[in-house]
């Protein structure tokens, strides 16, 4: 049984930042271990080109591999029909397309009016619903900078109504609001969380908070008291768009874990196997600052898992 909804995107939200190539094999060994400790989605690559971001080169491969562990739902960025048709040959599980409710944001990271970036989602639901039966990936629609934009500043809560609106009309099967750039606080998520979710109705409404001024973790607790389920966070805290200045880390994963299991939310991850899956990032990122206060100082004394509590 699971209650909330854990997303791992460090291999693509924390990757994208990082300019030396994160070796295809390492990449595979961090998705396994973190199935193997009961992470059951991954967003593990960004079809987007790889001369922008040479990091994903790889995409395919890590895409082919992810496919093959068993009960792991492999999901990959698109910002584009290109992308999205990467995402359908290769029979993906789920697309993450991204847009931006900020005009200068959405301009700059995707070289597209939001306009353009709507009509192409629309053209990306119906190529989809035409694939065969078994290979039609779940769409999700994120809206990038809903809580904030270092181009714009602060967003208008109706923006963000206003383009979850239009992801709806165009058929996403989910809606991902992100916090690209760490704006956020717990009262602003209430009011555009409760805005968005009032306007999209029965589409399930998934958060994507960065933790850049450390409101992170304050802010996954606003959501959930509005009944949101689904998180994205990256292991030890890697990420940030390359496209937004001033941009960082997505929320610890590890910690996220441990709060919701430490409030009674079952999520299927094991805390202490996932913390040991940090090793491979140790290794393969020397001189990146990874952060993780449960990794720190360990779990409470006597702690007994929300699993186990359940039963
Ligand atoms: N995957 C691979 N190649 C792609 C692609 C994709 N998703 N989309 C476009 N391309 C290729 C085109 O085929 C074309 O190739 P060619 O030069 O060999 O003909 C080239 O890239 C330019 O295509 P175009 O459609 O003109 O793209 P663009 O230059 O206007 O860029 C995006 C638009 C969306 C592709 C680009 O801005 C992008 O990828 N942005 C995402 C950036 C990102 O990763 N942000 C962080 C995540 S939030
Ligand atoms: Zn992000």
């Amino acid at each position: 049984m699971i209650d909330v909804r854990v997303c791992e995107v460090g291999l693509r939200d924390g990757l994208q930042l990082v300019s030396t190539f994160f070796p295809t094999e390492e990449k595979l060994a961090w998705i396994r271990a973190e199935a193997a400790a009961g992470v059951r989605e991954i967003e593990v690559t960004s079809f987007v080109p790889p001369k922008l971001v040479p990091q994903f080169v790889d995409a395919e491969e890590v895409v082919r591999e992810a496919l093959k562990i068993p009960g792991l739902s492999v999901m990959a960025l698109i910002p584009n029909m290109k992308g999205a048709e990467r995402g359908f040959a290769l029979g993906v599980h789920q697309l993450d397309f991204v847009m931006s409710v900020s005009r200068t944001h959405n301009l700059k990271n995707v070289r597209r009016s939001r306009e353009e970036s709507i009509a192409d989602l629309k053209r990306i639901v119906e190529a989809r619903n035409a694939q065969p039966e078994g290979r039609r990936p779940k769409i999700v629609g994120g809206l990038s900078t809903a809580l904030g934009c270092s181009y714009e500043g602060r967003i208008p809560v109706d923006d963000v109504r206003r383009y979850a609106a239009q992801l709806a009309a165009c058929g996403v099967d989910e809606i991902l609001v992100a916090d690209t750039v760490g704006y956020g606080d717990p009262a602003q998520v209430r009011a555009v969380f409760k805005a968005v979710m009032a306007e999209v109705g029965r589409i399930p409404v998934g958060a994507h908070f960065h933790d850049t001024r450390g409101t992170g973790l304050a802010n996954v607790a606003a959501a959930l008291d509005l009944g949101v389920r689904r998180f994205d966070a990256s292991l030890a805290g890697l990420g940030g768009c390359p496209f937004a200045p001033g941009a960082s880390g997505n929320i610890v994963m590890d910690d996220l874990v441990f709060m919701l299991d430490s409030m009674g939310l079952r999520t299927g991850i094991d805390i202490e196997k996932l913390t040991c899956v940090r090793a491979i990032l140790e290794k393969n990122l020397p001189g990146t600052e990874l952060h993780g206060a449960v990794a720190k100082a360990g779990l409470p004394t006597q702690y007994v898992k929300a699993d186990a509590r359940a039963g």
